[in-house]
């Protein structure tokens, strides 16, 4: 029996994800398909957790589970679960970029929780998972937010009321719609799109950004493309931290001139995300996006994608 366990291996998925969406600086997110992070977890006879192997990264994360989002998620999880002596080993596939403000911390620290739940025979729920998920997020940008951690774990869209408690809404998604991701290939790290932010925000850019929330949830719950793109206007982060990339002013008006419903920055960028009501606008408006870089021989990647309504989830076990 004890054998068996021990040759257990559960391999799970979080998918990439898109913070804030516009308006809702650390409360809104959604969850895209395909990019996104494997980890699998198998019982090991070394007390703790080990990362034996992180493919996708280039080299650049660290293999010290209290250094990494993925190994701390997992010791938060089996300390709560009153299994710190059991031995975890994690692989890592990155199967997304890093710092490009798609949540890639979040996919890693959540597609961990998922596997050592189940290798541990699922204890936590999702929503009980999510606390875990965070202190990996805390870890690699210095700040506990919840946004991206809980669209990768639940999938949809969410909006994060609490994340301590955590107190996460599941948001409905509109079936026509489509998101275009262009990724420029500059990096930029949470921890210090973070710090260039104002502690302070004026009265009535705090009115304007709070109406746009509440019109950006009804018009999700109504099916109102055209209010949902009235609602995606960012007053606050988005001035701020559009200065950090190039070309940002140019392919955010290309994007509403080839139809986008709107767009704003991904997360703390340097991605961003364009919402539309079709497959074909969305790549349509992916090419224009692409053009400015283009100019300014930036490369970049785009990616066209439905929401992913379902979230992370265990994809093999042997
Ligand atoms: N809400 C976060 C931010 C997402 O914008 O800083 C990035 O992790």
């Amino acid at each position: 029996m004890e054998n068996l366990t021990s040759q257990k291996k559960i391999r799970a998925f979080a998918p990439a994800t898109v913070a804030n969406v516009g308006c809702g600086f650390d409360v809104l997110g959604f969850a895209i398909h395909e990019l996104g992070d494997y980890v699998t977890a198998s019982v090991s006879e070394t007390p703790g957790v080990r990362i034996t192997s992180i493919t996708g990264d280039g080299g650049r994360l660290p293999l010290e589970a209290e250094k990494n989002t993925a190994g701390l998620a997992a010791q938060s999880l089996l300390k709560e679960a009153g299994k710190t002596d059991l031995g975890v080993e994690l692989t890592i596939e990155k199967n997304m970029p890093l710092g490009s403000g798609l949540g890639s911390s979040a996919a890693s620290s959540v597609a961990s929780v998922v596997a050592v739940n189940r290798l541990i025979g699922d204890p936590f729920s999702k929503s009980e998972l999510l606390p875990f998920s965070v202190e990996g997020e805390l870890a690699a940008s210095g700040t506990a937010h919840a946004d991206n951690v809980a669209a990768a774990l639940f999938g949809g869209f969410i909006l994060v009321k609490t994340h301590n408690p955590p107190d996460v809404l599941s948001l409905q998604t509109p079936e026509k719609l489509h998101c275009t991701i262009i990724h420029p290939k500059i990096e930029i790290q949470t921890k210090n799109s973070r710090k260039i932010l104002r502690k302070e925000v004026p009265l009535q850019k705090a009115v304007t950004q709070w109406a746009n929330v509440g019109s950006l949830v009804v018009g999700l719950y109504t099916d109102d493309y055209d209010l949902i793109g009235r609602s995606l206007h960012d007053e606050i982060i988005e001035p701020v931290r559009s200065m950090l990339i190039p070309g940002f002013k140019e392919m955010k008006a290309a994007a509403l001139k080839a139809g986008a419903l709107g767009c704003s920055i991904s997360g703390s960028g340097p991605s961003l995300f364009a919402l539309s009501t079709s497959e074909f606008l969305a790549r349509e408006i992916g090419k224009k996006m692409g053009t400015v870089l283009d100019e300014v021989d930036l490369e970049f990647d785009v990616h066209v994608s439905k929401v992913n309504t379902v979230g992370a989830a265990v994809v093999s076990e042997s």
